[in-house]
């Protein structure tokens, strides 16, 4: 374990069996993430990116190889160690947003704290998030009364109200316009800062990548580092000589 690095992973593979063949989705990938760095991960539809944030947050399990998080190797805890884990270490946002359609913005953000030490004060701590994303005035409304910029910051308080030190997001502005895929990602900016937060999020979109300190490329279930001074926004990667991809 590098001193300071959040996220570490040891030659990850992941692999299924479908149709009677096996299926190689990560192919032996190994990267770290310093604390308070944001990576942004790139790659063609179907390259694995969705399968790595699944493993880093502990909701699927690797065939083969290690993901320490915070100093916890978690492959190997069982689901109710992981649980507790995910619970206090790892926000995640989706590009869907996965708001509970009948619940209050309010509502929404303090479910994580239910099954928590903070669930009494479950209800000060969402209302401070929620004023902290912006949405003070939102704090009743239903998620079908919100657009979709106030939905995601409703799903960004939710997957941070629990204090956690890593945040990783799936196409968090996928389904935004770009003025308000903006706003989104100055906040995102603003939050990592204020909560020291180490952020991993995948991205098709180059001008979103950008966002980031870092930019990771996948292909074909393996890993290409690419610094973001070499992505273009033409959305063509160039590597520099001698990386190979
Ligand atoms: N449960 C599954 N069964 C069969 N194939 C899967 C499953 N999950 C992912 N895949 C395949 O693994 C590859 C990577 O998927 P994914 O991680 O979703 O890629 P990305 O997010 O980069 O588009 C794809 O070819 C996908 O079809
Ligand atoms: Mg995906």
């Amino acid at each position: 374990m590098l001193a300071n690095h959040v996220i570490q992973v040891n030659d990850l593979q992941r692999s299924l069996s479908h149709g009677g063949r096996e299926l190689h989705i990560l192919r032996g990938i190994t990267f770290s993430v310093a604390e308070r760095q944001w990576v942004a991960l790139t790659g063609p539809s179907g390259s694995g990116k969705t399968t790595l944030l699944s493993l880093l947050a502990g909701i699927d399990r690797p065939t083969r190889g290690s993901i320490y998080l915070d100093g916890m190797e978690i492959s190997h805890l069982s689901e109710d160690q992981l649980a507790r884990f995910r619970n206090d270490t790892i926000g995640i946002v989706f590009q869907s947003f996965h708001l509970i359609p009948t619940m209050t913005a309010q509502e929404n953000v303090e479910t994580p704290l239910y099954i928590g030490p903070r669930r009494r004060e479950a209800r000060q701590l969402a209302r401070q998030m929620l004023e902290r994303v912006g949405l003070a005035d939102r704090l009743h409304h239903m998620p079908y009364q919100l657009s979709g910029g106030e939905q995601q910051r409703v799903a960004i308080a939710r997957a941070l109200v629990s204090g956690p030190r890593v945040l990783l997001a799936d196409e968090p502005t996928g389904n935004l316009d770009s003025a308000t895929s903006k706003q989104v990602l100055t906040l995102l900016k603003e939050l990592r800062t204020q909560l020291n937060l180490t952020v991993v999020m995948v991205t098709h979109d180059p001008q979103v990548a950008s966002w980031g300190d870092r930019r990771l490329h996948m292909i074909d279930g393996r890993l290409v580092d690419v610094p973001v001074a070499q992505a273009t926004l033409d959305g063509e990667l160039h590597y520099p000589a001698g990386m190979g991809v």
